[in-house]
């Protein structure tokens, strides 16, 4: 019979927790990696480990959750350090001689000059030079980190209107969906990005997010400053072209998060 077990980095995260149940579902064991303890449950099996702690732990722990396992989600990541925890991975992916490793990007990995951006860039550089084969997702911001971001802003009495900086936000069950349907297939490589259904400047975003929740308060329009100013601009962290699109907009996820 052939292994399908597959490992999920990150399968306790906003995506890895969308990921998880279509991979049961698909008929999939699962294992998931994750920095706690926790105990197995419908078909899921955790091990602990951490991608950044200790090398040798992280080693030992890592080769341990893939051992046997044909393929490896990775989804786990943070706002620093995905670069060395891919690293670690794809090492310890080759020594357990996994068959496919699909791994989640953002868009603009390659464009915009911040930490986070560089060190996915990194994380994908990783993957693509592992000898593995490999398919890799770059996907836009999901909603979720939308909303986050926007009602921590909407608190202010006057809500920073950033200009020029656009959004293409996608419904994270989209990435998943995708991202299961990719897993399940052949190792493709880099494959077309992944935005949302539309582009909004992020002073509409929070205009929509303060109508839906019926409130109103003044913008106060600011620039962003430097080289990451002009990035965001310039589009960088946006496809639009070749990108494929979720369905789910913006104004939907906050007609059900805000009814929730
Ligand atoms: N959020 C977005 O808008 C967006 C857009 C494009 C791409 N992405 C990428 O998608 C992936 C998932 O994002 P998300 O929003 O689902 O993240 P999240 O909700 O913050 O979840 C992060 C996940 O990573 C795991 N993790 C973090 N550090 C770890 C470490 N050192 N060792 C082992 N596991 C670790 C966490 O597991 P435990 O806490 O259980 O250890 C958790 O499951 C990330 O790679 C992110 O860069 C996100």
């Amino acid at each position: 019979m052939t292994n399908n077990l597959v490992l999920v980095t990150g399968g306790t995260g906003t995506l890895g927790r969308q990921v998880v149940p279509l991979l049961r579902a698909a008929g999939r064991p699962v294992r998931v990696l994750s920095r706690r303890e926790r105990p197995a449950e419908d078909g899921v099996a955790y091990v602990r480990g951490d991608l950044l702690g200790d090398a040798a732990e992280a080693d030992a722990r890592l080769d341990e959750a893939l051992a046997g396992v044909h393929t490896v989600l990775h989804l786990a990541g943070g706002p620093k350090g995905d670069d060395e925890a891919t690293r670690r991975l794809v090492a310890a992916a080759r020594r357990a001689g996994v068959r496919h490793l699909v791994h989640i990007s953002v868009i603009g990995a390659d464009k915009v000059p911040l930490g986070y951006f560089r060190a996915k860039l990194a994380a994908e550089e990783a993957v693509a030079g592992s000898g593995l084969p490999y398919t890799v997702l770059r996907a836009a911001q999901f909603h979720d980190l939308a909303f986050t971001v926007v009602e921590k802003m909407a608190k202010l009495p006057l809500v920073p209107a950033p200009g020029g900086v656009r959004w293409q936000p996608v419904d994270v069950r989209e990435v998943a969906a995708r991202l299961v349907e990719l897993a399940l297939g052949e190792p493709a490589g880099p494959v077309p990005d992944l935005a949302g259904p539309a582009v909004y400047g992020m002073d509409e975003l929070t205009r929509r997010y303060l109508a839906a929740r019926g409130r109103s308060r003044r913008m106060l329009p600011v620039r962003v400053p430097g080289k990451v100013g002009r990035a965001y601009r310039s589009g960088a962290n946006l496809t639009l072209a070749g990108a494929e699109h979720g369905r789910r907009t913006w104004e939907e996820f906050l007609a059900e998060r805000l009814a929730a």
